[in-house]
Formats: C-alpha cells, sequence, structure tokens
C-alpha cells in the first residue's frame, strides 16, 4: 500500500487527540480516532442495556454499529445510526465504560477490520492504545506520547472547567491512574510502546512543539 501511516499511541490525556486534529489537517490525511470506536460501543451497549460482560453480545454490537465521522469545518460529528452523538461520548460514565469493553478480546477482535479500513490514500494519524502494537504493527512511524499524571489531571481539569464544570483536581487525578492501571495492565493489547516506537515525553511541551517533533520525524522517516 502507498498510504502514509503515522500511529500515535499514548494514556488520556497525553496531548494525543489535539496533536492527532492538527497533524491530520497539516498533512491533510485521514484520521482515525480508535478510542471514539470504543466510546461508540460502550454509549450503544449502555441504551440497548447490553450487558458490560456480556462479550458475544458486545462483539456482535460492535459488528453492526452503523457508524461515521463526518467533518463539519470546524471538527469532526460523529454520527451513529445517523444521530449525532458527539457530546454524549465525552462523559465519565461513557470512558468507564469504554475501558472495560475494551479489555474484551472479542469486542477487539469485531472492531479491527474497522480500524484498518481507515487507511486510505494520502495518509491516515491512528491515535489510540494499540494502534502501533496490534492494529498497525507495520507501521514506518510509531509515535508512543506520554505526560505525568499530574500533568494529565490538571489538563483536563482546565479543560473541564473551561466547560463551566466544577470539578475537584484529586478526582480527576485517581480517575487518571485508575483509567491507566486498567488500560497498561488488562491482559489484551496493554497500553505500552511498540518496540520500534518513538516515545515523546509531553510534560512540559506544547501542542505545537510536540507536532514539530512529529513532523520533524515524518520528513525523516516516511
Ligand atoms: O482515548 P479515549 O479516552 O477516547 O479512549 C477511551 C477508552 O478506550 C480508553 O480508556 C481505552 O480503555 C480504550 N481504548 C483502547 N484502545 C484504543 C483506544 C481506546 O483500548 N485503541
Amino acid at each position: 500500500s502507498i498510504s502514509k501511516l503515522i500511529t500515535i499511541d499514548g494514556p488520556s490525556g497525553s496531548g494525543k487527540g489535539t496533536v492527532c486534529h492538527v497533524l491530520a489537517k497539516k498533512l491533510n490525511w485521514h484520521l482515525l480516532d480508535s478510542g471514539a470506536l470504543y466510546r461508540i460501543l460502550a454509549y450503544a451497549a449502555l441504551q440497548q442495556k447490553v450487558n458490560l460482560d456480556d462479550k458475544s453480545g458486545l462483539a456482535d454490537l460492535a459488528l453492526a454499529l452503523e457508524v461515521s465521522f463526518v467533518s463539519n469545518g470546524e471538527g469532526v460529528d460523529t454520527l451513529l445510526s445517523g444521530e449525532n452523538v458527539g457530546d454524549k461520548l465525552r462523559t465519565e460514565e461513557v470512558g468507564k465504560a469504554a475501558s472495560e469493553v475494551a479489555s474484551i478480546q472479542e469486542v477487539r477482535s469485531a472492531l479491527l477490520a474497522r480500524q484498518k479500513a481507515f487507511l486510505q490514500k494520502p495518509g491516515l494519524i491512528a491515535d489510540g492504545r494499540d494502534m502501533g502494537t496490534v492494529v498497525f504493527p507495520d507501521a514506518k512511524l510509531k509515535i508512543f506520547l506520554d505526560a505525568s499524571a499530574e500533568e494529565r489531571a490538571q489538563r483536563r481539569f482546565n479543560q473541564l472547567q473551561g466547560k463551566g464544570f466544577n470539578v475537584s483536581i484529586a478526582q480527576i487525578l485517581s480517575e487518571i491512574k485508575e483509567r491507566d492501571h486498567r488500560d497498561r495492565n488488562r491482559a489484551v493489547a496493554p497500553l505500552r510502546p511498540a518496540d520500534d516506537a518513538f516515545v515523546i515525553d509531553s510534560t512540559t511541551l506544547t501542542v505545537d512543539e510536540v507536532v514539530e517533533q512529529i513532523l520533524n520525524l515524518v520528513a525523516l522517516k516516511l
């Protein structure tokens, strides 16, 4: 295939989402937000009352989901069976359920082909936890974007405060640590850098500085 590919994995709050959007826009490439797929599945399961430990029920649901990502000028609308569910996916409830369904092998297998199909010309930015290790192991440029848990909690706090939510930073930090622990220690596709990934620690970097580092790697490796 002549489609170019960058995989960007890392924990939540590492700045991955923003960095991936900026890169996709600058390069004019496609974007796979794989976390959104797990969130959509979790949201659909909660709505349709599919039990979060019903492995085959969740896998069937994952195969049947009618999902599309449609750009709207400013960003991307996430459509589930035609309904714009973007705003409903970012809640703590859905995030937690997403991380639970994501620990099920049958679910991950069911979402694999859907994720691989995003690799199209001229190129793809693949954002997730296992893009470089499982979904696109042959990618020529793999990034692992990290940041300290404290910095990630601070970023999330600023984001939520900006939206007018009254939140406690200690609460956020403990949720981040809990989610990290689950994502890094699960049996299936644990969060870890691929052996051939470039690890970038964004704790003291701005989004633009991270993007610049990655664009330098693009010029070097792709
Ligand atoms: O990145 P985001 O926070 O939207 O992802 C939600 C959850 O989905 C994560 O906590 C993680 O458990 C799971 N996930 C995953 N593999 C991916 C992307 C997300 O397991 N490639």
